[in-house]
């Protein structure tokens, strides 16, 4: 009997624990992620302003580095610094600073714009 509790309280543990901390975007990044014709205005200063504008505003300028508008973030597209960063590549300070990655889309976004030359779109 005391045998047959254990297995089913190990068995509701198992399936009640594991999926809080899931999200859709974590598990399944290429689904839905169009990295075709990526927008500096419409992909790439959103995806700044939700992760890194707290510190790299042109007010908080933190370390120095601004990234508001087409202009600041191209200097730290052409450097390098910018994919560095947030791919977490060794020889870069890995942003965000303090918090884990951004997701896998908003990476793949990110490259796909340097890739076609950082434009002003
Ligand atoms: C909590 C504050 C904070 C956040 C959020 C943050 N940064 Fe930074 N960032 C810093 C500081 C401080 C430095 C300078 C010190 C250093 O390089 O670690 C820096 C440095 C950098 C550098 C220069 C890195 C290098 O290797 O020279 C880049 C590029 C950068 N940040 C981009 C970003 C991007 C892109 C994001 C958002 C995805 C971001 N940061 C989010 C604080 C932050």
């Amino acid at each position: 009997m005391y045998r047959l509790l254990i297995f089913f309280s190990l068995v509701t543990f198992i399936f009640s624990s594991g999926c809080y901390y899931d999200s859709e975007e974590d598990l399944y990044p290429a689904a839905n992620c169009s990295t075709d014709a990526v927008s500096f205005a419409n992909d790439i200063q959103p995806i700044i302003n939700n992760s890194c504008i707290v510190c790299h505003s042109t007010v908080a300028n933190l370390g120095n580095i601004t990234l508001e508008g087409h202009t600041a973030v191209l200097k730290y597209a052409n450097d390098g610094t910018f994919l560095g960063s947030v791919k977490h590549l060794s020889g870069y300070s890995a942003m965000p600073q303090g918090s884990s990655k951004i997701n896998d889309c908003s990476i793949a976004k990110i490259e796909s714009w340097i890739n076609a030359g950082s434009p002003n779109n």
